[in-house]
């Protein structure tokens, strides 16, 4: 059956010609009424031009999300196939874990689906109308093409609201436990893949933990800020540091605790559930010094209307960070907040012009490689980390 023609503006055109998935409502020219959410539309520029196969949402503020741009290849089964077997395939360089994001929505051109790979076990979430009606597509070839023991859905997030969907946590295949051992590069964690955050670990954050594992040194004193359950932490411990994470969920310090020993270091890692915006005030004006802070807040603003709030609570959170800063101390700043990670470089000079702080970049990073970010698409890149250190003056 053809599928509805859409037509979009001029520059929704250019954009979707140039690689980019995402056309707005307001772009629509003019906006269909009566398309059920969900289906695939083929969208055209205002000559009547085919420009992409694509998700269509009347009810979220992305009316539709491209999925192919290849006339004589519509949306079918076996697309959905072959674009898992891809990703799959791209992931296969990455070799010191067992635990991977497999699939990463637009940028795997899946709109919507993620899947995350615990040894055995996966765990999908879908985000988008137009991805549900493809789900048990993309749950058959996942099965033939990973052979999981396991998967679990976990499309429990609050922004399946805007695509009219309700929420749900289910078994699609086989057993998954309450926990799973996962190995990244060379510890150990558990992970709790159906009451854990995000699908249970924080994957995306993989090449940071390496690289601030690689610089800590022996009997280092580190601070694990928002620690979750403490795989920055007891990477630091294992290269003999002396760390203490900082958790607002309490029952999230169980999980730390077990993880630190299975990894032999809970002796060198004490557990404090507290408010890091308290935490760090209360230690700033202690006086005291640590040779590492590394902070990895929640999101601080959710939409653009909320950035002057985020802004706020990012300062309030660096200058304190940085009075704790022993001399050579290094603060690591993670941000997964889309909307602030052009402003993060500013609020950290803000900060540090108010501690009178001279800070040596060492490196700038960004979610680990099994979350491409496709540059046509700014929102594919949501996490980066700034690694800084406190630097005295260059000498005369
Ligand atoms: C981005 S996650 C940290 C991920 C962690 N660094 C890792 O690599 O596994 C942010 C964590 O901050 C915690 N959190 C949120 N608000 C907090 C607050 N005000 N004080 C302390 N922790 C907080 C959340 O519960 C969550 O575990």
């Amino acid at each position: 059956m053809p599928c509805p023609i859409v037509s979009v503006s001029d520059a929704a055109a250019k954009r979707v010609r140039n690689h980019d998935c995402w056309v707005f409502r307001d772009e629509l020219e003019p906006s269909p009424d009566s398309i059920p959410n969900g289906d695939v539309v083929e969208l055209a520029d205002r000559h009547g031009r085919f420009l992409a196969y694509a998700f269509y949402s009347g009810t979220s503020h992305i009316a539709a999300r491209v999925v192919s741009t290849d006339r004589a290849q519509p949306v079918d089964r076996e697309l959905i196939r072959r674009r898992l077997a891809a990703a799959l395939k791209r992931r296969e360089a990455i070799r010191d874990t067992n635990a991977k994001r497999l699939v990463y929505s637009e940028s795997d051109g899946l709109p919507g689906l993620i899947v995350d790979q615990y040894a055995e076990i996966l765990v999908l979430q879908v985000r988008t109308a137009g991805m549900e009606r493809w789900k048990d597509a993309a749950v058959d070839a996942l099965r033939s093409l990973a052979r999981p023991a396991g998967i679990l859905e976990r499309s429990d997030k609050e922004f399946r609201e805007e695509e009219g969907l309700p929420t749900v946590t289910q078994l699609l295949e086989g057993r998954v436990p309450e926990r799973i051992r996962i190995e990244e590069c060379g510890l150990q964690f558990w992970v709790d893949p159906h009451r854990g955050q995000k699908t249970g670990f924080y994957l995306d954050q993989r090449d940071t933990r390496r690289l601030v594992r690689e610089l800590i040194q022996p009997e280092q004193r580190v601070a694990d800020v928002c620690a979750y359950t403490g795989a920055f932490g007891i990477g630091a411990a294992s290269r003999g540091a002396r760390v203490v994470c900082v958790e607002q969920q309490e029952p999230l310090l169980e999980l730390l605790r077990e993880n630190a020993m299975l990894n032999g270091v809970a002796d060198r890692v004490e557990r404090v559930a507290a408010d890091a915006f308290y935490w760090l005030e209360a230690k700033a004006s202690q006086g005291e010094r640590f040779d590492w802070v590394l902070l990895d807040p929640p999101s601080l603003a959710k939409s653009k209307a909320d950035v002057l709030k985020g802004r706020q609570a990012l300062h309030h959170l660096l200058i304190n960070a940085l009075a704790l800063l022993a001399d050579q101390g290094t603060l690591v700043l993670s941000l997964c907040t889309y909307h602030l990670l052009g402003l993060a470089e500013e609020i950290l000079r803000i900060a540090a012009a108010q501690r009178s702080t001279r800070l040596r970049v060492l490196a700038v990073t960004m979610q680990a490689a099994d979350h491409p970010w496709v540059l046509q698409m700014p929102a594919s890149r949501y996490l980066m980390s700034w690694v800084v250190r406190r630097d005295g003056p260059p000498a005369a």
